[in-house]
């Protein structure tokens, strides 16, 4: 995601700002920019890419002053290039903002200055904040006053600093969803969006609350809430080291990305919902919008995880929308000249948004005449750009090569553009109403089954050593066993295998003896009693029984070794419940079993060959 720091101080500030956005990398980023103020007047240098691409062009323009904020942008409106990157200045040059977040209602914030004769120069939702800024400063408020009053209008999350040429010894921070930390030095302060940008010249710390602002000045710091109620700060030392700081204070990123997915479920559907209207909308699709309700048949497309998250798109949308869904893998769809006809959909699910098979699959399904949509998490990937249209998971980069966060926000997706279609076609009010509001529900469901980590650590103790698992489930749960058992494969190189739950008698059956763990998905739903008889079938042949069941089933005690409980949601939501913990549970088997799971052995993150 991206990252902020910001210095106020007697220090030589380009390496200052430099050095903090070096520290910043690890959280991913493609494009960076910094802004100085020096007698006056705002200087301003940003590129697209990496950081060394920056510190060239600083490096053929010199810049310096003794306050500035430097940025590290994870796209998500708008390309990635040094047009957009950040910092994003107002019309006279005196403002300039960073800001990690989204704001949500930009769009009429833009569409009102621009009637107030304001000039937009990028594509990026951030720059109406500095615009409103600007507003509020013209009318006569002071730079803080200025900033506060904008942000009372501003809907969405964010992590800002501002400075001002005007007031050049002050720079103004905010917080609301987006995490701020101010660094408290010896005649010097910093500003940043995590510790490890700062470490290096401070430990003592304070971190801002949600709805917390901050004027940071050479000789000290001054906390207020957004609504202007002074804040006694607490000021902290940091003890941990800079490698767990980068990892949020986990031992890996797989975990981390874990335990960030109430969040990133959040943020996957973040001004997407209608509550009222029980309908979702994406901006991103608005121009192919007449031609999805008019399809009359959906492809899918992805590889790996992506691929798991589309058969439930399948389950999704013939459910709800009825229309005819074929799930297919990349590499095989690219190959076998697939029928496409021209009232066709192609949807293509990518993380990274480079996978080579991926994109190949999506250039046939193009020169075949199908309307082609994308879900990718890389803003501006090649995929991304390729694609007619398309929506973006905003889940942040993921850097465990095993891929946990991104499966829950695409499975969002897919459900909210399911609910898009249904109720365009023939699904009433009353029930998108009741799946919206499930949804919102979802985000602390998650953080519930997170709580139960220490319980899913003992499971993954007493199984660690086996050598092959079965995961068994059935409707929207057979794609859950297919990915749960490519997570313990992938990270722990136990021979595992999904497979839908009565298919089992088929052949997997045979292999059942009591060395085997079977996890099954058996929440209460449709399916909850043949899951049940598939389980006495397993226990039968003595196999060893982990059941991931809806909370409230006591029946399912006697029949399963372990259980591990999730909230009760709708059937059509329960996936995005039900994987969290195999991802815990493919996760501590992999720890106790020494591997490296944020990089595993033969794997790669983006496979951008065939
Ligand atoms: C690789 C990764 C997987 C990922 C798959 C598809 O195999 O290791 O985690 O699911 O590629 O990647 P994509 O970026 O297209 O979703």
């Amino acid at each position: 995601m991206c990252g902020i720091v910001g210095y106020l101080g007697q220090k030589p500030i380009v390496p200052v700002l430099l050095e903090g956005l070096k520290r910043l990398e690890y959280r991913g980023y493609d494009s960076a920019g910094i802004v100085t103020l020096s007698n006056g007047s705002v200087n301003l240098v940003k590129q697209a890419g990496k950081i060394s691409n920056l510190e060239a062009l600083l490096a053929d323009r010199p810049i310096n002053g003794s306050v500035g904020i430097a940025h590290t942008r994870w796209a998500t409106h708008g390309v990635p290039n040094a047009e957009n990157a950040h910092p994003h200045t107002d019309c006279r040059n005196k403002i300039a903002l960073i800001h990690n977040g989204i704001i949500e209602n930009y769009g009429v914030i833009k569409t009102e200055l621009i009637s107030k004769g304001h000039q937009f120069k990028t594509q990026t939702d951030t720059e109406a904040l500095v615009h409103l800024i600007e507003e509020f400063y013209k009318s006569g408020l002071s730079f803080e006053e200025a900033v506060r009053a904008a942000l009372t209008q501003v809907e969405g999350t964010y992590g800002i600093a501002a400075v001002c040429s005007d007031e050049p010894e002050v720079i103004v921070a905010a917080r609301k969803g987006s995490p701020l930390v101010v660094g408290i030095g010896d005649g010097e302060n910093f500003v940043a969006s995590d510790v490890s940008a700062i470490i290096n010249h401070t430990k003592q710390v304070s971190y801002l609350d949600d709805g917390e602002m901050v004027v940071v000045r050479r000789d000290g710091i001054e906390v207020k809430t957004i609504s202007n109620q002074p804040v006694q700060k607490q000021v902290e030392e940091i003890a941990i080291d800079l490698e767990r700081i980068e990892k949020g204070g986990y031992d890996h990123f797989m975990l981390k990305e874990i335990m960030e997915q109430p969040s990133t479920i959040q943020d996957a559907m973040r001004g997407r919902l209608l509550p009222e209207e029980g309908m979702a909308k994406f901006g991103g699709l608005h121009e192919v919008m007449e031609a999805l309700l008019n399809v009359r048949r959906i492809l899918i497309t992805a590889c790996g995880t992506s691929w798991h998250a589309s058969l439930i798109g399948e389950y999704l949308l013939e459910e709800f929308v009825r229309i005819p869904v074929e799930v297919e893998y990349a590499s095989e769809f690219r190959y076998r000249d697939p029928v496409i006809e021209n009232n066709n959909a192609l949807i293509v699910i990518s993380q990274s948004g480079e996978t080579a098979d991926t994109l190949a699959a999506l250039r046939e399904a193009k020169r075949k005449g199908a309307t082609v949509i994308g879900i990718c998490n890389v803003v501006g990937s090649t995929i991304a750009r390729e694609v007619h249209a398309g929506v973006y998971l905003h889940a942040g980069p993921e850097i465990g090569v095993a891929s946990t966060k991104a499966f829950t926000s695409q499975v969002t997706l897919l459900t909210l553009l399911t609910l898009l279609l249904a109720r365009h076609r023939n699904m009433s009010a009353a029930k998108g109403v009741e799946i919206v509001q499930e949804m919102m529900t979802l985000p602390g469901k998650v953080e519930k089954i997170l709580g139960l980590r220490e319980e899913i650590k003992k499971i993954a103790q007493i199984y660690h050593k086996s050598s092959n698992f079965l995961y068994l489930g059935r409707g929207y749960n057979f794609p859950v066993a297919l990915e749960g058992a490519l997570k313990l494969k992938e990270i722990s190189y136990i021979h595992a295998e999904g497979y839908p739950a009565a298919e089992m008698k088929h052949g997997p059956i045979a292999l059942i003896d009591d060395n085997m763990p079977v996890v099954f998905i058996a929440t209460q739903d449709s399916t909850y009693d043949k899951i049940v008889s598939n389980i006495e079938e397993v226990r039968a042949r003595r196999g060893r029984v982990i059941a991931i069941a809806t909370e409230g089933d006591e029946e399912i005690k006697k029949r399963a070794d372990h259980v591990i409980y999730i909230p009760h949601t709708k059937q059509m939501l329960t996936p995005i419940l039900t994987i969290i913990p195999l991802q815990l549970l493919a996760y501590y088997i992999a720890i106790l079993r020494g591997c490296d799971v944020d990089q595993p052995r033969n794997l790669a993150k983006s496979v951008t060959v065939e």
